[in-house]
């Protein structure tokens, strides 16, 4: 049975009816539709468009017709096309000639653009809190180790001694400004397109501010093409996740070469783990790997909403109704690493003691040498020049940096004193990194307990 009878004489064919559909997956839309609907009707009875008999009867049946459906008592069926559809029947089918008034000043291309801001808004609350979390579980674990010193990277190849704590603070910090984005997102598709109608507007004396106010939206549309057209709110809403998906994608990266043999710094709890079906001492970090993949799957939804926007002549047009597939899946798989992250986080496990030997090769404090000659006066490009030399003169005698009398090191360095041999300590070498942002000792310990204070009102 379709709903647009009038102009129709021929029932859509099985194959075309399930070529069409979306109930399959804007089924999850129903709370939103409905609150949407229990809106809309309210205003139209204010307004005079219908009774409010009727309006009360329309309302109170879409709350039966939520709880039915909460229950899984409620009958879908892909030749009602869509979750406006079934509601919109469901109500006609108890009330009948009353309940078709539901749909009065109201086409589905204004009904879907209102749905799916409101499905987003409740989303973004629901995803910045678990980002919360998840850099709870980060700031726990560094606040558990807050000394452990490891080589930091750069090119993957060792670099300077870091605390393990700033490392992943740097993730704490990627993972706020992905919830700045979501909020952002939020606050710019927080407006309400009900009342454009199918794109024109109505000539119904609709009342949008009421609808407005009834449903919490800051403001209400200005331009009814744009409300019934435009789907940015969702490319930038998949945007912040595809960000947010990277960033996840890089930390779990990082785990990944942290527990292989050849770095050996941290294990992962066996939970988050799965052996292999033919090597038997294998145990690999396939939430982290899956983590990096499922991060492509985002970056393809992403691709997919611009693609599906980028040739439409305004307004709507039926292609929009494929941009839920693309939000939901980006939902689901950010909702996923987001539930599985915070755990894997907080079990696990630091080998700190080859943490610390990766971290005391004297190379890494080659920097610190170049400084102290700035610190003396030396310009320094001719400091990086003479340390240069030193480690140069260091590999061809096969000998660490801190392998050498000071006579030695003079051959390279001529300003170099006994304080010069003191300098590859990698605890002195992290604690003189004491400026704000630096991964000194003081500094890091500010950061975290910046951070737990900033989280502790999160759950
Ligand atoms: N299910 C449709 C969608 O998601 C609702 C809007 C349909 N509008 C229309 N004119 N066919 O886009």
């Amino acid at each position: 049975m379709a709903l647009w009878g009038g102009r129709f004489s021929a029932e859509t064919s099985g194959e075309v009816a399930r070529y069409s559909e979306s109930i399959s997956f804007d089924r999850r839309l129903y709370r939103w539709d409905i609150e949407g609907s229990r809106a809309h009707v309210k205003m139209l009875a204010a307004a005079g468009i219908i009774p409010q008999e009727t309006a009360e009867a329309i309302r109170a049946e879409l709350l039966r017709i939520r709880d039915k459906i909460d229950a899984g008592d409620f009958k879908f069926d892909i030749s009602l096309e869509d979750i406006h559809m079934h509601i919109e029947s469901a109500l006609i089918g108890v009330l009948g000639a009353e309940g078709a008034r539901v749909h009065s000043g109201r086409s589905r291309n204004d009904q879907i653009a209102l749905d799916l801001r409101l499905y987003l808004r409740d989303e973004i609350d629901l995803l910045i809190h678990g980002i919360r979390r998840f850099q709870k579980s980060l700031v726990g674990m560094a606040a558990e180790h807050p000394e452990v010193i490891m080589p930091g990277f750069t090119h993957l190849q060792h670099a300077q001694v870091v605390l393990f704590a700033h490392h992943l603070l740097a993730y704490v910090e990627m993972l706020d400004r992905d919830a700045s984005r979501l909020a952002d997102c939020r606050r710019r598709l927080n407006v309400m397109p009900l009342g454009s109608g199918a794109l024109a507007g109505s000539t119904l004396p609709l009342d949008r501010e009421m609808v407005r106010a009834e449903l919490g939206f800051d403001a209400v549309t200005r331009n009814s093409m744009d409300s019934v057209a435009d789907r940015d709110f969702a490319i930038e809403f998949v945007s912040a996740l595809a960000v947010f998906a990277m960033h996840t994608s890089r930390l779990s990266e990082d785990l990944i070469l942290w527990c292989s043999q050849e770095f050996d710094f941290i294990e992962l709890d066996d939970a988050f783990c799965t052996g292999s079906s033919l090597m038997p001492q294998k145990k690999n970090p396939d939430v982290c790997e899956l983590t990096r993949g499922k991060t492509a799957r985002v970056f393809g939804s992403l691709t997919a909403l611009l693609t599906l926007c980028k040739g439409l002549p305004l307004t709507y047009n039926r292609d929009l109704q494929e941009d839920k597939i693309a939000v939901f899946d980006a939902c689901d798989t950010a909702e996923q690493i987001l539930a599985v992250y915070p755990p894997m986080i907080d079990t696990m496990k630091l080998k700190e003691e080859n943490m610390r030997r990766a971290a005391s090769d004297p190379a890494l404090m080659a920097t610190d040498i170049a400084e102290q000659l700035v610190k003396m006066g030396v310009p320094f490009r001719t400091a990086h020049h003479r340390v240069g030399s030193f480690v140069k003169w260091c590999r061809e005698r096969g000998r660490r940096l801190d392998e050498t009398t000071l006579a030695e090191m003079r051959e390279t360095i001529p300003e170099a004193t006994e304080e010069f041999l003191g300098l590859f300590d990698p605890e002195s070498s992290v604690a003189k990194r004491d400026l704000v942002g630096g991964t000194g000792f003081a500094q890091v310990a500010k950061q975290i307990s910046f951070w737990q204070k900033a989280l502790a009102g999160e759950a």
